[in-house]
């Protein structure tokens, strides 16, 4: 028998063998077909860039409108969340709620590093924050669910940690002393990449310039450059300007809306 081909085997193992290499083509090619749909699906985000924001509680009450109660707590000594932000877009999907049990295991480290400093709820803040930001960030499988859009932003409060930057370099809050522009852009570009903006308001009686949020721009993967083209912004936060020192005042408890009088 050796040396002789049964033709019904031999016609068995072609088949096989042509099943196989179909099927390896076709794992390939499903393969390929699905990281092309990725690829689709992740260009239907609308937005390229989104802004991660970080506000100093020592000045955010300087411009907070008197609807709002001002109250600083002790999480006041630190940088604390204000948001992040899809570029240019806002309140995607007005019917996905926020329910304070997505949040059940951030709620302590959101109190710490996200609170609200007005008489509005920590919960309603978040709230707020989730409708006109969070449901436009679900088009990434990252930020999809309120736990993860939040649990991001946490992440990228330790990764681009403001209260370490600033304690390294010895800028500390001060209503006497006052820096320049460029002493802070020295210390954050090497951390927030050549995206970011310092933004600063005007106190009322002196006319300081007084820092208050930080913001920047990240790509989808969280990491820094992307280069969120300019848009126009009301409200009274504004890029702080490089002719005019910049005071980074204290907290002030007890006058928070005039830290330093
Ligand atoms: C917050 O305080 C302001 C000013 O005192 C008041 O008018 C407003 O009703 C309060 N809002 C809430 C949600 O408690
Ligand atoms: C606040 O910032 C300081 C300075 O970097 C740091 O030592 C401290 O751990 C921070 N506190 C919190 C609650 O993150
Ligand atoms: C993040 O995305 C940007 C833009 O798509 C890309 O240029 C960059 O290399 C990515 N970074 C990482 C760490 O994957």
């Amino acid at each position: 028998m050796s040396g002789e081909v049964n033709p019904d085997m031999a016609l068995k193992w072609v088949t096989v063998g042509f099943l196989c290499t179909g099927c390896f083509w076709f794992l390939v090619s499903s393969e390929k077909l699905w990281q092309k749909l990725e690829q689709e699906h992740s260009r239907l985000c609308p937005w390229e860039c989104m802004i991660f924001v970080q506000m100093w509680p020592g000045s955010f009450c300087v411009s907070l409108t008197s609807k709002l109660d001002c109250i600083l707590t002790k999480n006041a000594k630190n940088w604390t969340i204000h948001g992040l932000w899809p570029n240019d877009i806002k309140e995607c999907c007005p019917y996905w709620q926020l329910f304070p049990s997505d949040l059940t295991n951030l709620v302590s480290e959101l109190n710490s590093h996200w609170p609200t400093f007005t008489n509005l709820t920590s919960f309603q803040f978040w709230e707020k924050e989730w409708k006109k930001h969070g449901t436009c960030a679900g088009c990434m499988e990252t930020l999809n669910s309120p736990n993860k859009f939040f649990g991001a932003a946490l992440f990228l409060r330790t990764k681009y940690n403001i209260d370490r930057a600033f304690e390294r370099a010895a800028i500390v809050p001060s209503c006497t002393w006052s820096y320049q522009l460029h002493t802070f852009a020295d210390i954050l570009r090497p951390l927030l990449g050549p995206q970011y903006e310092l933004q600063c308001v005007t106190d009322g009686q002196q006319g300081r310039q007084i820092l208050v949020q930080i913001k920047v721009s990240l790509f989808g993967n969280f990491s820094t450059g992307c280069f969120p083209g300019t848009s126009m912004d009301i409200s009274p936060y504004q890029p702080c300007k490089a002719q005019r020192r910049i005071f980074y005042v204290p907290p002030n408890l007890k006058n928070p809306r005039n830290p330093c009088p």
